[in-house]
């Protein structure tokens, strides 16, 4: 795949490294001429924000950068007619027949790759199906750890959390195994299962799991993707798997801790964690603007 030639994206499993170094490199330009220097787009086309599930930071962060790129944007939520039952796929039809060809979908299954399948008017965008995929988290969470480093070979990644029902953790692991990074994973038994990945390790003591890692990413625990036979005590999984700041005193001196966000303060990370130098949360923010831009530039064909 030519990424200058790429129709949509819906998750991360056809990128090379190759790929991955000439978008951070257009990622770290855009970044560091700042938005002032951001151009409209040669051809701004409408954009429909198809949002099912909930969203700040990928939602707001597209309507930015649609917004930059002189693209206006269509929201579609809880509010709509999605409320009443009707599928993705007829938004998108729907959208389509009022001019609306092009498509950012937040859903709560993996329905956009048989959209993309009878869908070729326009392009879409994966902002997240369900527990399956989340390119553009991967693309800025990627993008963050090699900003930092200078490289994503031969870094030690710690995943932590409840990483089963995580479409952010799956779409992480696309670009380590791109990477050749064998990360560890570390969480309850049950929510570090079924990944597809031969190079990954186990590990159910996070003390162990963090000691040697560069990176720490926490995931949160979703409760909202848990089955009703699902359960687990907060407290024991806050001083089984929580991120404190007696742990954070352990991790190597240069590492750094991430989180994709929202974040649970007093779960996943305690909240001096959360605000701590070592925490590049806000990074990832700002860098999923940047990442976003980046993106859609190529999509409208625009920008070098
Ligand atoms: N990380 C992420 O997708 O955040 P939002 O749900 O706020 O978009």
């Amino acid at each position: 795949m030519n990424l200058s030639k790429m129709r949509h994206c819906l998750d991360l499993s056809s990128w090379t490294v190759e790929q991955y170094q000439f978008f951070f490199m257009k990622i770290q330009a855009l970044k560091s001429q700042g938005y002032a220097a951001i151009k409209k787009a040669t051809n701004p086309r409408p954009i429909g924000l198809i949002f099912q599930e909930a969203s700040t930071r990928t939602r707001v962060s597209f309507e930015k950068v649609a917004d930059h790129l002189g693209c206006p944007t269509y929201l579609i939520e809880s509010n709509t007619s999605l409320s009443k039952g009707e599928s993705v796929l007829d938004t998108v039809y729907t959208l389509s027949a009022m001019g609306i060809k092009d498509f950012v979908i937040r859903s709560s299954t993996d329905e956009i790759f048989e959209i993309a399948d009878r869908y070729s008017d326009g392009f879409l965008i994966n902002a997240g199906s369900g527990s399956c995929h989340h390119p553009t988290q991967g693309l800025l969470d990627a993008y963050t750890v090699w900003e930092t480093f200078g490289r994503l070979q031969n870094l030690q990644i710690t995943m932590v959390g409840d990483l089963v029902h995580s479409r952010v953790a799956r779409s992480n692991i696309q670009w380590m195994k791109a990477f050749g990074i064998c990360p560890k994973l570390c969480g309850p038994a049950p929510w570090v299962d079924d990944f597809e990945m031969d190079a990954i390790d186990i590990k159910q003591d996070m003390d162990e799991a963090i000691a040697d890692a560069d990176v720490v990413i926490l995931h949160r625990v979703q409760n909202e993707r848990l089955q009703a036979n699902e359960t687990y005590h907060v407290a024991d999984f806050t001083a089984q798997y929580g991120m404190t700041i007696q742990r954070l005193a352990q991790i190597k001196a240069n590492a750094i801790v991430m989180h994709p966000g929202p974040i649970n303060r007093g779960i996943e990370i305690q909240s001096e964690v959360a605000d701590h130098a070592k925490s590049k949360i806000q990074t990832q923010v700002e860098n999923g603007v940047w990442t976003r831009i980046a993106l859609l530039q190529m999509l409208l064909g625009s920008g070098e």
